[in-house]
């Protein structure tokens, strides 16, 4: 079959089966492929894929099917500039930077005593957060030099990525933060993330609440769309009591169930129309 759109995945979530019915609905001729059914030879042209949606959620799989399929001709969404910027807290602090996107401050340090200056620097409470990781796993709040150092020390003791001591502020903000979905050039639809706990996303527990897309939002999430070349990105935002907002995260194969579940917009037809081109303004 010469597929239109292949949907691209390794797990199928809500996500997934959404896009698959949206592109049902549509006149395109769609495939669902499973990644792990994958057996490319490299050195030869993409087959008849059409357009792919990039949906894998391991962060591994995902860039590394995009870099061979993008590199055999197919165009993935995102590209793998994209997997790559977004997938890195500290490559999207740098690039979010470049393009004037206020963004937490943050520092990176490559040994236990100097992320304790560092942190000495920023002050405390500080959040230490993994450069590639999703769902605020080891993602930690330290409130004192004592806490980090003992976090410090085990992450000296984990898998390389881990010794990478990229550290934030601690924001002053809401009990809640902001996921706005852009497809294309466009806000589609935003939420409130809030939470009792100082960690707000919803796989740690958040609940969702629709919120106002304002021009100012939608101005931010385009440019940090664009700051990692991405078009259909999940960009994470908190509200700066001071500054006012700030991206913190863009997320390269966004969940958006429970921005559809609140804000009742049909967010995996607007992908697809995106990924077939023919989505209008
Ligand atoms: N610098 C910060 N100051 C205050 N709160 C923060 C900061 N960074 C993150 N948080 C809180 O922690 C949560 C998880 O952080 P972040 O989005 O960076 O993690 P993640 O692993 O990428 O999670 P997800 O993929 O679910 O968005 C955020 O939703 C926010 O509530
Ligand atoms: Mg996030």
């Amino acid at each position: 079959m010469t597929a239109d759109l292949t949907i691209l995945y390794d797990t199928i979530r809500w996500e997934e089966k959404s896009i698959a019915e949206a592109a049902k609905k549509s006149s395109a001729q769609t495939q669902m492929l499973d990644s792990r059914t994958l057996a490319l030879d490299l050195d030869t042209k993409a087959g008849a894929y059409g357009t792919v949606l990039q949906r894998c959620v391991s962060y591994y799989r995902n860039v590394h099917s995009t870099a061979a399929l993008e590199g055999m001709g197919a165009p993935v969404i995102n590209p793998l500039i994209t997997g790559v910027s977004a997938g890195n807290k500290l490559y999207t602090h740098m690039l979010l930077r470049k393009a004037n996107v206020r963004t937490p401050r943050a520092t990176v340090s490559f040994s236990k005593d100097a992320a304790l200056e560092s942190m000495d620097n920023v002050g405390y409470p500080c959040v230490i957060k993994p450069t590639v990781g999703s769902w605020g796993r080891m993602i930690s709040k330290l409130n004192d030099a004592d806490t980090a150092s003992g976090i410090l020390e085990m992450r000296e003791a984990m898998y390389p990525i881990y010794q990478i001591h990229y550290v934030e502020e601690f924001v002053k903000r809401p009990p809640r933060d902001i996921r706005a979905i852009v497809v294309g050039d466009r806000v589609v639809a935003a939420i409130y993330r809030e939470s009792e706990s100082w960690k707000t996303n919803m796989a740690t527990g958040g609940h969702a609440r629709c919120c106002e897309v304002t021009g100012e939002m939608e101005e931010m999430c385009i440019r940090a769309k664009d700051a990692v070349g991405g078009q259909i990105v999940g960009v994470d935002l908190m509200e700066d009591d001071e500054r006012g907002l700030v991206v913190h995260e863009v997320n390269n194969t966004t969940e958006f169930k429970n921005t559809v579940r609140v804000c009742e917009v049909d967010i995996a037809s607007m992908m697809v129309e995106h990924a077939l081109g023919t989505r209008g303004r």
